[in-house]
């Protein structure tokens, strides 16, 4: 499962992971903050033995800053491996020279990656889009490649497309050409036709879906049985009120709850009466009452 800043926290990780996805990654943890160990982000990177194997994603415009954060957490968080952030698109943190801001910095970029990979030992991947505002990412490909990255994952649109539009297949196709390191495609993974076509047209060797997962973390099981899995109201309801319970466990019950939140959104659409129990899950306060309601339902 990909990245996603402020979903991808240990709760939905488990999720995603009983559902059957092979690897998760963390959300993007700003490496600065890791060199002067913010409490808030050094607990983003908590996670549990089920998780595994688990990536943690950093972000940064410093080589040094980066290769420091890489080194602590490889000694410190012990995860699966390491993931370079060089296409996140939003604006605070193009404005920081980070996320895809490196694609306009390329030189940036390559010493960044050199530098966490003299740093840590860990497998060590990148992820990037498929240029700044057209595609041109193919020389940086090969030079990641050339400094050490283990894998490359390509979002297949441009920073100046953000998440809109079809991902550019043919694009993705080019750069597994061009480099001879593992090639994941992400972008528009919402089902298994979706993935199949993605590897058809690309030839990559993996997918990773993010807003496919979204209230469907059964793509994975979907994925791995090759045919669509629809689960019934009974089996939504009883993986929200895991989620929701991992939820408190991890966060506490005010923060646990407040999470829930956009997920029940995304999880309860479609049935009868969805309407109706997302708004009563969006004003509920306590589990009991969570309880109460999804018991009522179904
Ligand atoms: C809410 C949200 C948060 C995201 N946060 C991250 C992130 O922290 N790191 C990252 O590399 N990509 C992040 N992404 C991008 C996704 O990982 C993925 O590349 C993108 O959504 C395209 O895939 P999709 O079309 O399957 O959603 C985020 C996307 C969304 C929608």
């Amino acid at each position: 499962m990909a990245p996603m800043d402020g979903i991808t926290s240990s709760p939905f990780r488990r999720v995603v992971k009983k559902c059957g996805a092979d690897v998760v990654f963390s959300e993007m943890i700003a490496a600065e903050a890791v060199c002067y160990k913010s409490k808030k982000t050094l607990a983003m990177m908590n996670f549990h033995e089920e998780e595994r194997p688990i990536i943690i994603q950093i972000f940064g415009n410093d080589a040094e800053k980066m290769a420091a954060a890489a080194e602590y957490i490889e000694n410190e968080v012990q995860p699966d491996g390491i993931d370079i952030n060089i296409g996140c698109p939003a604006k605070k943190v193009v404005a920081g020279g980070r996320g895809s801001a490196l694609l306009l910095e390329p030189e940036r970029a390559i010493k960044i990656v050199r530098a966490v990979r003299d740093f840590t030992k860990l497998p060590l991947s990148v992820k990037t889009r498929t240029g700044w505002d057209k595609f041109d990412i193919q020389p940086l490909a090969k030079k990641f490649e050339r400094v050490g990255a283990d894998a490359l994952t390509i979002h297949g649109r441009t920073k100046k497309q953000g998440f809109k539009g079809e991902p550019d297949l043919d694009a993705i196709k080019e750069v597994k050409k061009a480099i001879k390191i593992p090639v994941i495609g992400n972008g528009g993974i919402y089902s298994v036709k979706d993935a199949k076509k993605m590897i058809k047209e690309t030839g990559c060797d993996g997918v990773m879906a993010a807003r496919g997962t979204l209230g469907n973390p059964w793509i994975f099981r979907s994925l791995k049985l090759n045919k669509e899995y629809k689960p019934n109201f009974e089996e939504v309801r009883d993986l929200a009120l895991s989620h929701l319970e991992m939820s408190i466990e991890e966060f506490g019950p005010k923060k646990g709850i407040l999470d829930m939140r956009k997920h029940y959104g995304w999880y309860f659409k479609g049935f009868d009466g969805a309407s109706e129990l997302r708004k009563k899950l969006v004003l509920s306060e306590t589990v009991v009452e969570v309880k109460e309601i999804l018991a009522n339902m179904g």
